[in-house]
């Protein structure tokens, strides 16, 4: 059992408890009402307590006990295949720096650099931007087991330089940012906030408010009733990344859709979800601490960010299109080979057929394949992307970028 494995229920009780009276002292000295982005904010990242930030660590062993699974943690054939974009365009464009945004358990980092070298190609420094000091935690303790040639390459940055050249990369990061929820009522829209409610059972309660908040135009389209969410935290760490990037690219994978997609009518419940033991759930106020909250993200809202700060939108497409195109199935037929010891035409062994399933999993459409997009946004760069070459659907996002900031 790892230090990560070791967490009770009922440590994980206590821990929800001590978050519940943090939450509630912030409602209080805010007058009574915090906006949701607020809540989610201390629900997942308030120190100590919050779902990532909590030491030793709630997210578990990924895979075992965990409450959900990311396509770096289902086989390392994902980090060998982005290896191939990450060496390409750092290779013809001279970056010699990787920058992983949230890197949850190492994961990636520890598979992408040992990917990385078996392709030739190693970064000068491999740069890890991770807002929980407990994230960071696990982070070292699984680089540790690198080789040393590996580990001297990663490093942790508080805080982003003023200015930096590099590839940077992040695997389902922006879903992971405090959201602002906003409720459409026939007098207009509402924020959605978190108030005390007076019941033991359940000790917080949702209150709408009228305030400042600024709708998207694509929300015209939902009905009366829905809710959806607004993207205010992502879209700043864009533009804050798209700021201080000198030259380079920016390849951002998660869940989501274009603005039009987002604001489906048939979409009036939003996209807010809870994570605990495999199972989802939609109630983000219960046991605050103890289930990841996610919205999905507004590709669109990203695109526009990174327009406002001067970035070139190179991509946008989809994971299984993004991995075909940078070569899964090829890693995939090397790694099933290597499996069955180069014997070819021997059935495949229990190895060979474990990665088949997990390749399954990131391009089926009923899975992650259609889900997940990818989206690449530069400066100063003029190598193609070859996770682009077929099915970019840049046109899409490009329609609904406010006209004065498109590029
Ligand atoms: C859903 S996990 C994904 C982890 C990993 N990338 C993966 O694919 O398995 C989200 C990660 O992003 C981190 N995170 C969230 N907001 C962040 C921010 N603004 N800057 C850096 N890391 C952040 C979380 O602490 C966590 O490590």
């Amino acid at each position: 059992m790892n230090r990560f494995q070791s967490l009770s229920p009922d440590a994980d009780q206590q821990r929800s408890r001590a978050l519940l009276s943090h939450i509630e002292q912030a409602i209080a000295d805010a007058g009574g009402w915090i906006a949701f982005d607020r809540y989610m904010e201390l629900a997942l990242y308030a120190p100590g307590l919050g779902y990532y930030a909590a030491d030793p660590g709630v997210l578990g062993a990924w895979g075992g006990s965990s409450d959900f699974v990311t396509a770096p943690e289902c086989t390392p054939l994902f980090a060998a295949t982005l290896a191939r974009q990450v060496a390409d365009v750092a290779r013809s464009e001279n970056l010699d720096t990787i920058v992983e945004c949230g890197a949850g358990s190492g994961r990636l980092a520890c598979d992408l650099l040992a990917a990385l070298d078996a392709q030739g190609w190693l970064p000068r420094q491999y740069a890890i931007l991770e807002v929980s000091a407990a994230m960071r935690a696990r982070q070292q303790d699984a680089v540790a087991g690198l080789p040393e040639g590996l580990r001297a390459r990663i490093t942790w940055w508080d805080a982003l330089p003023d200015r930096f050249d590099a590839v940077v990369i992040g695997n389902e990061v922006l879903d992971a940012m405090p959201v602002k929820l906003a409720v459409r009522t026939a007098q207009g829209w509402l924020e959605r906030g978190v108030a005390r409610a007076d019941d033991a059972q359940q000790p917080l309660r949702w209150a709408d408010r009228a305030t400042a908040i600024e709708s998207r135009p694509s929300m015209r389209a939902l009905p009366a009733g829905a809710v959806t969410e607004l993207h205010l935290a992502c879209d700043a760490f864009i533009a804050t990344l798209g700021e201080r990037l000198g030259r380079g690219l920016l390849l951002f994978i998660d869940y989501g859709f274009p603005a039009h997609e987002y604001d489906h009518p048939q979409r009036a419940c939003g996209t807010l979800r809870c994570h605990r033991a495999h199972r989802a759930h939609d109630e983000p106020l219960w046991q605050p601490g103890t289930s990841d909250i996610t919205a999905h993200v507004n590709f669109s809202g990203v695109a526009q960010a990174a327009a406002q700060v001067g970035l070139d939108l190179l991509g946008y497409t989809s994971q299984a299109r993004f991995l075909l195109n940078c070569g899964l199935l090829e890693t995939l037929g090397a790694a099933v080979a290597a499996a069955q010891d180069g014997i070819s035409g021997a059935p495949m062994n229990r190895a060979g057929l474990a990665q088949t399933a997990a390749v399954q999993r990131l391009l089926s459409e009923a899975e992650m394949g259609e889900l997940f997009k990818v989206i690449a946004l530069a400066r100063g760069l003029n190598t193609p992307l070859m996770g682009f070459t077929h099915g970019d659907r840049r046109a899409a996002l490009r329609a609904e970028i406010a006209p004065q900031v498109a590029r």
